[in-house]
């Protein structure tokens, strides 16, 4: 690299600096920031020792990336409290339809059966989007900048906003039609949301409103010069609070790192610089408008993105799912009973032949045995010794062309590749549709 770098000045001069480290005899290594030229059959150059500079900027990362973990843990604190109270609710709702429903099949009364089961289904499915929400927030890596849908996103957060801010808030949110795309990191987005939308919270003790906007803007030259941006086109994502307001002294502070006037323990500070930080980062901005005693307007101007949206998984397939196959066997590892019953349900209903095994010892015992098996479904973590991702390799090793279904909570996505894995392997994250399983099962089960 270095050299190819210092080939290139015969071609053009190297104006942008080049950074390299050379040993020191002390073992340290030292920073160097090289330009040059070539002119009349000489090399001029010119190198400048920038060991500070650049252990400062390596510092100011380091320290940014636990600004934004301890800002997201905080964001997660904030959260955990409601979200233990709304669980047992949604729990609650579950297994009370699921009580009515057992009442009313020994009273006879089967007309009435559908409302307690989409009641119970409409919970789980709440449920689940609250965890699957939870899981994907606290993770710790901070994410790569995508083609993303600001208005999905909001979609997204918005049940976990909703239970954040409490029912004394109300929550509207305006999305404009044809919103343009935007190249930013969704996770980071997701944060600054939250992060606007817990200030105005915490800016209306006794309640109000909390309207979410999204909108297409063009920022010509003179609008652009106003927004400290380059002209051309922007999504604009506000949140407007109906709280207390700032005065101007605490506006013209709020971006400061830990500027805060909240009580010790309260803030921390961080939060509108770490939401600056994103904005500034991903070529946008934030801009404040707030009068004492009438609410709070916060926008995010973030640049217009050319391109489709990164595809995430697509819903193809899910359609043919019921028809009734030929019969395959299939060996099921799950050390959870109900997991187990219900997986082997869809696979009888759907014709197969199911052979079920309750931890990795079981299952590696059928798999070592000459019993024909076309497909293996696991859960990824399993009592016994081994995970799901062993039980599968140990298998392959007999069986070469086993198909393998993995069965996940979201956690354990790394143990089975994050979703880098060799052909005839798949993995469903819990919990899943019945569909869905029984796609899957389609797909891995058909001939190659
Ligand atoms: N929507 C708002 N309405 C009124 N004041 C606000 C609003 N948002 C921010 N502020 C003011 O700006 C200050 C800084 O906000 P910031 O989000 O950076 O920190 P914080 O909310 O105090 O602490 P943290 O976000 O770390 O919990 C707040 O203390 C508050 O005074
Ligand atoms: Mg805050």
């Amino acid at each position: 690299m270095t050299f190819a770098v210092f080939r290139g000045i015969f071609e053009a001069p190297l104006v942008n600096p080049y950074q390299f480290r050379l040993r020191h005899k002390d073992g340290t290594y030292r920073w160097f920031a090289w330009t040059g030229a070539f002119e009349d059959g000489r090399v001029y150059a010119n190198g400048r020792h920038v060991t500070a500079e650049h252990e400062q900027a390596e510092a100011l990362a380091r320290a940014e990336e636990q600004l934004r973990h301890s800002q997201k843990m905080e964001a997660v604190g904030q959260l955990t409290g409601g979200i233990a109270h709304d669980f047992n609710n949604l729990l609650a709702g579950i297994s009370g339809s699921l009580e009515l429903l057992q009442t009313r099949m020994c009273q006879g009364r089967l007309t009435e059966l559908d409302r307690y089961i989409n009641a119970a289904q409409g919970a789980a499915k709440r449920a689940a989007a609250l965890t699957h929400r939870l899981l994907a927030f606290s993770r710790r890596q901070t994410l790569d900048p995508k083609a993303t849908n600001v208005n999905r996103l909001v979609g997204g957060m918005e049940e976990l906003i909703r239970r954040t801010v409490g029912p004394a808030v109300e929550i509207e949110v305006t999305a404009a039609a044809g919103l343009w795309m935007t190249l930013i990191d969704p996770g980071q987005l997701e944060n600054a949301l939250l992060n606007l939308c817990i200030n105005g919270r915490d800016a209306m003790p006794d309640g109000g409103r909390l309207t979410i906007e999204t909108a297409n803007l063009w920022l010509d030259d003179h609008a652009a010069r106003d927004h400290e941006l380059p002209p051309g086109q922007y999504v604009s994502l506000c949140v407007t609070d109906t709280g207390t307001g700032m005065a101007p002294d605490v506006i013209k502070r709020a971006f400061d790192p830990f500027f805060t006037t909240k009580p010790i323990g309260m803030g921390t500070g961080l939060g509108l610089s770490m939401v600056y930080g994103f904005a500034r980062q991903s070529g946008g901005q934030i801009r404040i408008w707030s009068d004492v005693g009438h609410g709070t307007k916060m926008c995010l101007y973030l640049p217009r993105h050319q391109g489709d949206e990164d595809s995430t998984e697509g819903a193809a397939g899910l359609a043919r799912t019921a028809q009734v196959e030929q019969g395959k066997t299939v060996l099921v590892v799950d050390d959870e009973p109900a997991v187990r019953m219900l997986v082997t349900e869809v696979l009888e209903d759907l014709g197969h032949t199911v052979i079920e095994a309750a931890d990795s010892v079981a299952g590696l015992r059928v798999l070592r045995s000459d019993v024909h098996i076309d497909l293996l479904i696991t859960d990824v973590g399993l009592p016994g010794g081994m995970n799901g991702r062993q039980v599968a390799d140990a298998g392959r090793e007999v069986r070469p062309r086993l198909k393998v279904l993995f069965i996940t909570g979201y956690a354990e996505n790394a143990a089975v590749g994050n979703g880098n894995l060799v052909p005839g392997m798949q993995v469903l994250t819990k919990p899943f549709e019945i569909q869905t399983l029984a796609s899957r099962i389609h797909e891995l089960t058909q001939p190659a």
